[in-house]
């Protein structure tokens, strides 16, 4: 039949092969130690210099703010000081306009809104006695520095890192492009519209989700040895790992302690092989970069993220319907024309636009495994606008789709192993009987069926890992990490801003374990009406 073949012969050019996987394993690596060794590398190997903890006065409310995918989430956390917190929060989508608006100003006065009417939801009490003393007390801010709310801003962007909440921006990802905020200070640009609307809030800390993911999964996860990755495989993918400060050869401007011998770094491995020495290069890889707003970067990224996979299949699907002799969404595909209609796709619909295939389809694709691909075949209409597709079209969209998912995962195991081996876990005795511990987040890992089944089985093929391996690492979801472990640092910045500095700058990772260890699991409760509000 003349589709399936075409949908067989597509899928085939997505294949990753287990000798790829591996060569892809290596030439990471080989980046990786690049990175480290200079600035302006594919992987650009962040030093984050995280190395501070709370020290006991984990009691009050914090504030966190996420920047960085589809939604603007504002959150705050009380801890109770018990090692347990209460996390509210609210998202909202980021208005597409303002993610290529003029100026940065236009994108963060939006977000200082977002922040105002959070606390005036969430928060009222504490807002108007803020707003009262602002009205009667005349301090330089307005404000009694206690009741001033430590935000931690999560900002999930390249960032070159100047100091807990200061750093500027490298370059946009995923879709933003506000050029006018290259090279700026984030922090700044947000305390600054904050301080406009007079909100009682202070930019304390800034972390990028793959950190705060790591923090919080570090916190959380049982064992002797905290977790050694935090990676996102959502919008954007990401990973931040635990690496010897021995190892990072670059010049580093800021101050950090040296004590603990190492340091977070953030990789943004979504720039992995921009020069794509082993990256797969299919002809729809091609033209996605090439109609992206930024060719040639995020290479990795483009053919692994949520925001890019629905992209590549909607190319795929594309061309398929301008080839005459393939009968795809078309009604000859149809061996009986089984729902006894015509077959055909409004002129309207959104497979006709770039980004107009939501990534979310393709896990529908993946889960429906029922005879008849009813779900699937639904889900074409309602947000695709293909009427009375066949099981044959329904088929091939899944094929391809699966075959489009599939590679991401074992793309995705390269970046994960490389980073297991860079670390040496598997091989470190002192933690022999334990297990390689990685926090991940995103709505891929969350909700696309079989990835993490597709990155272990991929995981078990690479060289240095193997089937052992794989067996130790262990692979959890650190659920709002990045709101969590961003509000986990504001804390620690908090007490910075009071305490002689040196005082903090102790053993992170090895804190965190003890914490872990005499707390068990931290408790995340939350609100009802927010969970419902989940991605
Ligand atoms: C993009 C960003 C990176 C972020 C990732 C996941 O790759 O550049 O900073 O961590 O998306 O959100």
């Amino acid at each position: 039949m003349a589709l399936e073949a075409e949908a067989k012969a597509i899928s085939a050019k997505f294949d990753y092969t287990d000798e790829d996987v591996n060569k892809g394993v290596q030439e990471f690596l080989r980046q990786m130690s690049e990175g480290l060794e200079k600035d302006g590398t594919s992987l650009s190997q962040i030093p984050t210099y995280v190395t501070a903890v709370p020290n006991g006065t984990e009691k009050g409310l914090y504030m966190a703010v996420d920047l960085g995918g589809t939604n603007f989430r504002v959150c705050s956390i009380n801890l109770n000081g018990d090692s347990t917190f209460h996390l509210t929060y609210t998202k909202v989508a980021i208005p597409k306009e303002l993610m290529v608006a003029k100026t940065a100003e236009e994108l963060f006065a939006f977000l200082a809104q977002q922040i105002e009417l959070f606390l005036r939801t969430h928060h009222e009490e504490q807002f108007e006695k803020h707003l009262r003393r602002r009205m009667t007390i005349s301090s330089p801010v307005g404000f009694v520095d206690e009741d001033v709310f430590r935000l931690g801003f999560t900002f999930s962007f390249p960032i070159q890192q100047l100091g807990i909440n200061k750093g500027t921006l490298i370059r946009w990802t995923k879709g933003f492009d506000i050029p006018d905020a290259i090279g700026k200070d984030v922090c700044a640009l947000l305390q600054k519209e904050i301080d406009k609307l007079h909100l009682p809030v202070k930019v304390a800390a800034l972390v990028n989700d793959t950190v705060g993911t790591l923090m919080a999964r570090s916190y959380t996860s049982p064992g002797k040895s905290g977790a050694i990755l935090g990676a996102i495989f959502g919008t954007g993918t990401n990973g931040a790992y635990i690496e010897k400060l021995s190892n990072i050869k670059k010049p580093m401007q800021g101050e950090y302690d040296q004590s603990t011998g190492d340091m977070v770094v953030n990789t943004e491995w979504g720039s992995f092989d921009n020069q794509l020495n082993v990256l797969p290069n299919t002809p729809w890889d091609v033209e996605l970069d090439k109609e992206s707003i930024n060719p040639g970067i995020q290479m990795y990224e483009k053919r692994v993220s949520g925001m890019f996979l629905g992209e590549l299949l909607r190319l795929v699907v594309v061309e398929l319907l301008k080839k005459p002799h393939v009968a795809f969404f078309k009604d000859e595909s149809s061996d009986s024309n089984d729902w006894k209609s015509t077959t055909n796709i409004s002129p309207t619909s959104s497979l006709y636009s770039q980004w107009g295939l939501d990534t979310a389809i393709m896990s529908v694709a993946a889960a429906d495994n029922t005879p008849e691909l009813v779900t699937l075949r639904q889900e074409l209409e309602t947000t695709l606008h293909v009427y009375a597709p066949s099981l044959e079209d329904a088929q091939a969209f899944k094929a391809i789709a699966g075959a489009i998912g599939r590679r991401a995962a074992r793309l995705a195991a390269v970046a994960i192993a490389a980073i297991v081996l860079q670390t040496g876990s598997l091989t470190n005795p002192e933690t022999a009987d334990e297990p390689v511990d990685i926090g991940v987040d995103g709505s891929l890992v969350e909700y696309y069926p079989y990835f993490r089944d597709m990155i272990y089985e991929a995981l078990r093929v690479i060289e240095g890992v193997g089937e052992e391996g794989a067996k130790r690492i262990r692979i959890g979801i650190a659920k709002d990490g990045s709101g969590v472990g961003a509000a986990l640092i504001a804390l620690v910045a908090a007490g910075m801003e009071k305490a002689e500095p040196k005082e903090y700058f102790v053993d992170y990772i090895g804190q965190l374990r003890r914490n872990a260890k005499d707390h068990a699991l931290g408790s995340l409760e939350e609100e009802a009406d927010d969970v419902a509000a989940r991605d």
